[in-house]
């Protein structure tokens, strides 16, 4: 069967990654989570006390950072592997959030996580979410869905996914960390966070997981079919 690749961006909190974890498993695909990586970059360079904003501390410890994915069949599972460590619990800290946005606008981070995701999908069957994935990584992705929602759910949605895990932060913070994040992704000079010209529109203000996975599946399958 015809092998394609599924770009999947959108707003911070949009559901992007669990509607991209869920399609991939459907159809047998390599799921990817972009913003898992900057946000191990960020990681990083907030453990090394890395100065990002000089260019020369990035450039030197770049080629230091080695990131990978586990894939875990049980329970559709996938780990980001930062050094060797798991670190997909200290990726979801607040400081991490707090700063993923500023490392992400750096041109180099970009090249360096960028050159990595195009790798990933050189064999094609792969979903991949994030804000540039239409546009940048994969600008000839057979299928490019563009996924909104309304600010309030978003926030509802990150409040309840932190409480699950056990991250203390309040509604407020949940909110002024999606509004700033949204506004630095979209207004940053390299890869901004937009549409891609031929991306569909999902809005899952009212849907349920399933529903939305039933309306990109339907659109994938024509893609695969066609
Ligand atoms: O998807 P997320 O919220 O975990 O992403 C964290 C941050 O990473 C987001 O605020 C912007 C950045 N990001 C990016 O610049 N490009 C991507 N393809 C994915 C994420």
């Amino acid at each position: 069967m015809k092998k394609i690749i599924i770009a999947i961006d959108g707003y911070s909190s949009c559901g992007k990654s669990t509607l991209a974890k869920q399609l991939a498993k459907k159809l047998n695909y390599i799921f990817v989570d972009s913003g898992a990586m900057y946000r191990a970059i960020t990681l990083y360079f907030l453990r090394n006390h890395i100065d990002w904003n000089k260019p020369n501390e990035v450039k030197k410890s770049l080629p230091e950072i080695h990131l990978d994915f586990e894939y875990i069949e049980e329970g559709n599972q996938s780990h980001i592997l930062l050094n060797g460590e798991n670190v997909d619990a200290l990726i979801r800290d607040m400081l991490v959030s707090e700063n993923v946005s500023a490392v992400s606008t750096i041109k180099e981070v970009r090249d360096f996580a960028v050159a990595q995701q195009q790798q990933m999908g050189k064999k094609k069957g792969i979903v991949m979410d994030g804000r540039d994935i239409g546009t940048t990584v994969f600008p000839t992705a057979a299928l490019k869905v563009f996924v909104t929602a309304d600010i309030a759910v978003r926030v509802g949605r990150r409040y309840k996914e932190m409480v699950e895990k056990g991250i203390i932060a309040s509604i407020e913070e949940v909110q002024n960390n999606l509004e700033l994040r949204d506004y630095i992704d979209s207004n940053r000079e390299v890869s901004p966070l937009r549409k891609a010209e031929d991306a569909v529109v999902l809005d899952n203000s009212n849907l349920t997981r399933e529903e939305q996975l039933q309306i990109v599946l339907d659109w994938a399958t024509k893609k695969i079919d066609g």
